[in-house]
């Protein structure tokens, strides 16, 4: 072949693999948008919980996924403006507070964990402070967060200080593998939720319990204050002796979410500290020269086993850095060129089947032969958070009740049981999300009375 010929034929090779990638450049926003319109468009297919006969918000193979659903619309939201998503968002996550407002509505409540219960919290507390307006009536987004707040700290199902000195346990339920460990995304998620409360409210009691928790995660070893390495568990039965060490994006980033809701509320030098410290880390551990300083959760994408859980735990990684950049503006410009490294490696990526399918690893610049709804939702939040230098930052940061932020106070929340009754607002028009299934459930509870008269009688 002679030489202008193998150059035409390189050339068009070049071409073919950039028309089916995403395309993308972190200069550009409409780049940016479109992108993450296409993997939130992509994700959303996976949800039908807004058809009738469909449970808002639930996923019944893993419940939490539901709300890693939720977040990830509340990220793309926040940052690219597209609200199409918006009402199926409102709608579920208000529906797996449940009737006590708690998220542990009775479908799920056999097996819900406190680190998926707390994952909903987050996401209530999110479109709280990205000023998602409350449902017209049913549980507020802040108090479904005061309800998850409330029914941890007060219940040993939550924190057990019969054993360790207190912590959070993983499970609630005694027969679930699991319920003697009190593990990082369990403690540092009840860490963070106070630290939020805390600075929503302007309630400074919120903050005992975040100080607290940190605390017992310090000195337990879950948390090192030298290294700023963060174990993913240890053990009760042992009296928190023995620890599972592996490292985990998300049990990092979020500790590092709570420092920056800490700092933000006291000033406290020590919340800065222990934030950077945290940041130095997960640079060192997640974001290296191997994956081209792209995210990357490399205990199980090297060996390419990552499960469900795993494939989403990067995703909830840059979405906290995001906020915690617009929070602490000392961290801005670090955290950004980590996000705009991974939102670049994603795109790259994102070159599946010929329609843009992403795969979980965001790095090597092509696809790994994976789709699924949880690299999308993944994909969903690096390309979102790829906004941050195109929103404006005084705007953008969460708010507080004294900034802007409405959503209603009940402190007092969660403190009953689940009746598995469904508190829902009138649909409105704007609802698509089914008569279908109010009809049903109240179909359901009247024939449920009836019985119980029946068999109480
Ligand atoms: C991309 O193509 C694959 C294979 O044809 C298909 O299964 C998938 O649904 C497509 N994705 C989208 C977003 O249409
Ligand atoms: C619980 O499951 C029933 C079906 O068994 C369903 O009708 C109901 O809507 C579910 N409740 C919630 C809160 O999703
Ligand atoms: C938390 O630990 C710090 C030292 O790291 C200590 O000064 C403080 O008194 C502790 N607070 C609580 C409530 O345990
Ligand atoms: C670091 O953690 C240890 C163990 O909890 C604690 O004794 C020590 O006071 C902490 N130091 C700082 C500077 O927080
Ligand atoms: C994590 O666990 C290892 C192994 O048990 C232990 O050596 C280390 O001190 C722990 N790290 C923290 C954060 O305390
Ligand atoms: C984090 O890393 C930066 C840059 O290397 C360094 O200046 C800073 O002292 C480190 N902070 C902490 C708390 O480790
Ligand atoms: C459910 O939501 C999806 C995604 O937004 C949308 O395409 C679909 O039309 C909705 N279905 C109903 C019944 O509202």
């Amino acid at each position: 072949m002679r030489i202008d010929r193998i150059v035409a034929v390189l050339l068009q090779m070049l071409m073919a693999q950039h028309v089916s990638a995403i395309a993308f450049n972190t200069q550009d926003q409409n780049l940016i948008k479109e992108a993450a319109s296409t993997t939130a468009y992509s994700m959303m297919r996976y949800y039908h919980g807004n058809e009738t006969g469909g449970w808002p918000g639930a996923f019944t193979f893993s419940w939490w996924e539901g709300a890693a659903l939720c977040n990830a619309l509340l990220n793309y939201w926040h940052f690219t403006g597209d609200d199409t998503y918006n009402d199926e968002l409102s709608i579920a996550l208000q529906w797996q507070g449940g009737s006590n407002g708690d998220y542990l509505p009775q479908n799920f409540s056999q097996y819900a964990g406190n680190d998926d219960q707390v994952q909903w919290a987050s996401a209530a507390m999110t479109a709280a402070e990205y000023k998602l307006p409350d449902r017209p009536s049913g549980f507020s987004w802040l108090a479904l967060a005061q309800g998850v707040y409330n029914n941890q700290k007060n219940n040993p199902s939550g924190w057990d200080p019969s054993t360790c000195g207190g912590g959070i346990r993983w499970q609630k339920q005694p027969f679930q593998s699991g319920y003697t460990l009190r593990n990082a995304i369990s403690n540092g998620g009840f860490f963070q939720l106070a630290a939020r409360l805390a600075l929503y409210t302007g309630d400074a009691s919120y903050t005992d319990w975040a100080i607290k928790s940190y605390n017992w995660s310090e000195s337990h070893g879950l948390v090192n204050n030298v290294t700023w390495k963060v174990n993913d568990s240890t053990d009760g039965a042992n009296g928190c002796t023995t620890r599972d060490y592996t490292d985990w994006t998300y049990n990092y980033g979020v500790f590092i979410n709570g420092c920056a809701y800490m700092y933000e509320f006291t000033k406290d030098q020590i919340w800065l500290d222990r934030l950077n410290g945290l940041l130095n880390k997960s640079w060192e551990l997640f974001f290296t020269a191997r994956t081209n300083y792209a995210a990357s959760d490399a205990v199980c994408e090297i060996k390419d086993n990552c499960d469900r859980n795993g494939m989403l735990f990067k995703g909830l990684m840059v979405m906290w850095l995001a906020n915690v950049a617009l929070l602490v503006p000392s961290t801005y410009s670090t955290i950004l060129s980590k996000l705009q490294s991974s939102a670049s490696g994603a795109a790259s990526t994102c070159t599946g089947l010929g329609n843009n399918t992403c795969g979980v690893r965001w790095y090597g610049g092509e696809w790994d032969g994976k789709i699924g709804m949880e690299e999308d939702i993944s994909a969903t939040n690096v390309f979102s958070v790829a906004m941050l230098p195109f929103v404006n930052k005084d705007t953008a940061k969460p708010v507080s009740s004294s900034t802007g932020g409405d959503s209603k106070s009940d402190p007092n929340a969660g403190q009953g049981q689940d009746t598995g009754n469904v508190v829902l607002a009138p649909i409105t028009t704007g609802d698509k999300a089914g008569a279908g299934i109010l009809t049903v459930v109240f179909v359901g509870a009247v024939i449920g009375a009836i019985v119980f008269m029946f068999t109480g009688a």
